[in-house]
């Protein structure tokens, strides 16, 4: 049997479970940081996981969460131990991870953080499990089998419950939703890498608002 997850980390998958979305974001530019957040939130969600794709990933995921106490800021593609801690110090309320580095995995553990190592074969399910996680991020989902590969999980892997993230969008996301194993879905749809050179916040705010509209619906909440 599993510990239970320390109450922090038992708090930020409530609060995943809560927007049912993680924006998964690149951000070339540090002054972009807020404006980008405040199209987020406008949207309907005050949630994004930052990726340390660029160099502007830390700075930004520090100055987020300074600036929006109640929001919901973490960090992505967390691939080395030394990064897990300086997102960790930079207050990130949870890890992203590609894939399963169990070091990583029981260092976010320990310091209460809510930890997504990346999984997409039963070994990496079990791996990430035994390291201490509690969330898994199902990457790449829809080059990995969709839907249809976490249906198959479902025998052995009945309680656990997954993240898909990686070619999601506002047409499939119901789909991925309706699974029991299902927490939330992460993705970039609403928050590509074109709309943040345009500088386009506006249609962040409105494909935000649509994600929102689409997890409501699928909740049948909507
Ligand atoms: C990730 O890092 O989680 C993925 O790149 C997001 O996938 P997407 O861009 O296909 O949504």
């Amino acid at each position: 049997m599993r510990p239970d997850p320390s109450p922090s980390v038992a708090e930020s998958m409530s609060r995943v479970k809560e927007f049912g979305i993680l924006p998964v974001v690149e951000l070339a530019d540090l002054k972009q940081a807020e404006p980008l957040f405040e199209a987020l939130c406008d949207g309907g969600l005050a949630a994004a996981e930052i990726t340390l794709r660029t160099a502007a990933g830390l700075d930004a995921i520090r100055r987020l969460v300074a600036a929006y106490p109640t929001g919901f800021i973490g960090a992505g593609t967390v691939r080395t131990l030394e990064d897990a801690a300086r997102v960790i110090d930079a207050g990130a309320r949870f890890v992203v991870c590609p894939g399963t580095d169990p070091e990583i995995v029981t260092f976010c553990c320990e310091k209460q953080v809510l930890v997504m190592p990346g999984v997409c074969t039963p070994t990496e399910v079990q791996m990430a499990l035994r390291a201490g996680a509690s969330l898994l991020k199902f990457f790449p989902a829809e080059a990995s089998g969709g839907a249809p590969f976490l249906k198959a999980l479902a025998g052995p892997f009945g309680e656990v419950r997954f993240v898909p993230t990686g070619g999601i969008n506002a047409v499939n996301l119901g789909s991925y939703l309706g699974l029991k194993q299902v927490t939330a879905c992460g993705g970039s749809w609403m928050v590509t890498k074109a709309l943040l050179a345009d500088g386009d916040f506006e249609t962040i705010r409105e494909l935000t608002a649509e994600a929102v509209r689409v997890v409501a619906t699928a909740r049948g909440d909507g």
